[in-house]
């Protein structure tokens, strides 16, 4: 059984203090077993929410990092520094650094790599632009993304893998992907681990959604068989909507 997954990207939002204010209303909350919930504050506050988080079962995770473990490179996190403050998990590819950051598929497999083979998790992140699913081609265009990962990467590595599947057109436009349509795509990214791999391993990879998640639409989209969680941004940076979106999924 895959456990359900709850992640709130706060981006570039929230200052120290509304960071705290965030995790100290969530450490206090309690939720089954089975839910397993992560945190992705900004740099600047990740080391002050693992210290607020010790004692609770929350992950903090980075939103990014560079490909390199050190160097010249102005402005940029290595994976070597995160795992000096025990930051072990990493989103890579989501859609706001592919479009506004410029990072290419090559960009993406390097920072894969370097994070997989140094032992951390990464959150990936794919998803098709508006145009792609106007054109109908969302499923060449996920394809295209998700080569970066089934191209390279061996099987035993798997296990530090969360996909997260969201659709350009639903992040931070209100408009969510229908339950049916997230189920569709999902579905599909399962197949496709089959295919490239096996069935026991795309039964073992947990598939989040994410794009206008809120606690309006979460229980349905969430309860979709191949749906394991939800990477939200907007709703997230809401103590209530947030901690209401992880209940929508609380079978307690
Ligand atoms: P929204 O929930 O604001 O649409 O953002 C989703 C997202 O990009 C999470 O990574």
């Amino acid at each position: 059984m895959r456990k359900k997954v709850i992640i709130g990207n706060w981006k570039m939002n929230k200052n120290k203090e509304e960071t705290e204010y965030l995790l100290n209303n969530l450490a206090k909350k309690t939720w089954e077993k089975e839910i397993n919930v992560k945190v992705c504050p900004s740099y600047v506050n990740l080391e002050n929410a693992q210290n607020i988080l010790k004692n609770s079962s929350i992950e903090v995770v980075a939103q990014n990092m560079h490909y390199e473990k050190e160097g010249a490179y102005t402005g940029e996190i290595s994976y070597k520094m995160l795992k000096s403050i025990n930051i072990n998990t990493v989103i890579i590819g989501h859609s706001e650094r592919r479009t506004l950051f410029c990072e290419t598929d090559e960009i993406i497999k390097k920072k894969v790599n370097i994070a997989l083979k140094n032992n951390m998790n990464i959150i990936f992140c794919f998803g098709e632009s508006l145009e792609d699913r106007k054109k109908e081609k969302q499923i060449d265009a996920i394809n295209k993304q998700l080569d970066v990962l089934m191209d390279d990467v061996g099987i035993n590595k798997w296990n530090q893998i969360i996909l997260a599947y969201e659709p350009v057109w639903a992040i931070g436009t209100g408009i969510n992907a229908t339950p049916d349509q997230a189920q569709q795509m999902h579905k599909y990214v399962r197949a496709q681990i089959t295919k490239r791999y096996n069935q026991e391993l795309s039964n073992s990879v947990p598939i989040l959604y994410g794009g206008s998640l809120k606690p309006s639409n979460s229980k349905e989209i969430l309860s979709k068989p191949d749906i394991d969680g939800g990477l939200i941004g907007g709703a997230s940076l809401n103590f209530d909507d947030f901690f209401s979106i992880i209940r929508s999924v609380d079978k307690k």
